[in-house]
């Protein structure tokens, strides 16, 4: 690809972007949110009001996404520019600049969480599941009482090497794919590891419906519970399904612009959205009962890393055939996240590429710079930089204590990405038009039939759903 020119390295066709594009949604928030977020806001009421999201505000999001890639050829600054070079549109031209930023800053944090679920991935094939008992109880170094699982991951994270190893291996693997090329790399790694990642957690469905005292657990996971439902449960679901679909990351204007003028994007989006909320439904039939026949229903309320990396082992210390399914598990995990974390070095190489003229080459390298030099600093956060909280001097409660992933997961997700989802809308509607965009959705597209879906929810739903999310990050609600 010449810089500022049109990428020449697409996408082979449907399939090849779908799966590319399903395997940048599939990630950890399918897998380490979904599930609780579920479990917390009302099971099969918080399913729907999901599935309803999914259909009407993600689906225009993506839609826009994608055809504001196609139509330019270009990344997330160079897409902007094309539309908002006068007058009152360079103020819109922002947005370009927030939905590249968005990549750089979670890629980093990305790739540490990536290492962690590596190196368990890797310790599961010589650590005996048994010892995560949790039953397994130990003094730690401090002189504290506490479970092997949990003592486990603390030491882990907190110690220097061990974390930062796991951390460049797992990125060495984003590398060698994304030096592939497009269609060499990602449209090849995602035929080959969409597949088996389904398998995997069709497998592990399997196992935990077997489990003694499952039911409960799909009952629970599955059965509307109307009491929970409330402004919560949409706000939850919206922040979710934002995040799930990789929308406002930069990533489907870049996949856009890989996608062919033949190509049908809004058959396309369809399926993506249907492969993301299928694996994350299924990441809850797998984790969600094997929680409840664990440790109850307050157990499967757990979220993030404590649930995967700490309540997940102890889990399968406690049954039969642990050990095979710990490795399937933290495999299954491990390429969700390598897919995603792919999606995202791939879009700070074209923006890299195309806004500072270097060959795609010379973009890896100044994108791998970038991850070590913030990642470094990440891994480190627990240990030597322990003490920085990097949004303390906010003086906001919630934000003093952030240790320096979660600062920049709060900086990329719950402000930036609003606000560029925000900039997208009305780059398509006040500045493109939804005319001159329906054109372009239209190509390739003989009946849209949700077109007035998709007018209808760029007009009036996607805005006010972005800025509750905005506001509810904010602390509004
Ligand atoms: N959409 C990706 C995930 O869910 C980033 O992790």
């Amino acid at each position: 690809m010449n810089s500022g020119n049109q990428p020449t390295d697409k996408f082979s066709g449907k399939i090849g972007f779908i799966l590319a594009a399903s395997a940048s949604a599939i990630g950890l928030g399918n897998i380490w949110r979904f599930p609780y977020l579920t479990a917390k806001y009302g099971g099969g009421i918080f399913l729907l009001t999901y599935l309803i999201l999914v259909l009407t505000f993600g689906y225009a999001l993506l839609i826009s996404e994608n055809a504001v890639g196609r139509m330019t050829g270009k990344g997330p600054i160079g897409a902007y520019r094309q539309f908002c070079g006068k007058g009152w549109r360079k103020i819109v031209g922002i947005g370009g600049w927030i939905n590249a930023i968005v990549p750089l800053l979670i890629v980093p944090y990305y790739c540490v969480i990536g290492g962690w679920v590596t190196k368990y991935a890797a310790a599961f094939f010589y650590t005996p599941v048994s010892k995560f008992a949790s039953d397994n109880m130990i003094i730690t170094s401090a002189g504290k009482t506490a479970s092997f699982s949990s003592d486990y991951f603390i030491n882990f994270i907190t110690s220097t090497w061990e974390p930062l190893l796991y951390f460049l291996i797992f990125m060495l693997l984003l590398v060698l794919v994304v030096a592939m090329g497009v269609q060499k790399g990602i449209e090849r790694s995602s035929k080959i590891l969409m597949p088996i990642l389904f398998l995997m957690i069709v497998a592990v469905c399997i196992y935990s419906a077997f489990l003694p005292g499952a039911g409960k657990g799909f009952s629970y996971y599955l059965k509307p519970d109307f009491s929970k439902f409330g402004l919560m449960t949409v706000v939850a679901a919206m922040g979710q399904m934002f995040f799930s679909l990789s929308i406002a990351m930069g990533i489907m204007i870049t996949y856009g612009s890989y996608m062919r003028k033949e190509e049908n994007i809004p058959s396309c989006v369809r399926s993506v959205e249907f492969c993301d909320t299928a694996v994350a439904f299924l990441a809850g039939m797998m984790i969600i009962p094997a929680v409840v026949a664990f440790g109850g229903e307050k157990a499967a309320e757990a979220a993030g890393p404590g649930l995967v990396f700490i309540t997940m082992p102890q889990v399968f210390a406690g049954f039969p055939g642990g050990q095979i399914v710990a490795i399937l598990f933290f495999l299954l995990v491990l390429f969700a996240a390598a897919t995603s974390a792919i999606s995202l070095l791939e879009t700070n190489v074209q923006t890299l590429s195309q806004e500072l003229h270097i060959s795609r080459k010379t973009a890896i390298a100044a994108g791998v710079f970038e991850i070590v030099s913030i990642g470094i600093i990440t891994v480190l956060g627990y240990s030597v930089f322990s003490q920085f909280h990097p949004l303390a001097f906010t003086g906001i409660a919630k934000m003093k204590g952030m240790d320096i992933l979660d600062s920049l997961d709060f900086i990329s997700n719950n402000l930036m990405m609003p606000v560029g989802a925000i900039f997208t809308t009305l780059l398509v509607t006040a500045v493109i038009g939804l005319q001159g965009i329906s054109e372009e959705i239209r190509n390739g597209t003989e009946h849209w039939r949700r077109a007035w879906l998709y007018r209808f929810c760029m007009r009036f739903i996607v805005t006010p759903c972005l800025l509750i999310i905005l506001l509810d990050s904010l602390g509004v609600f």
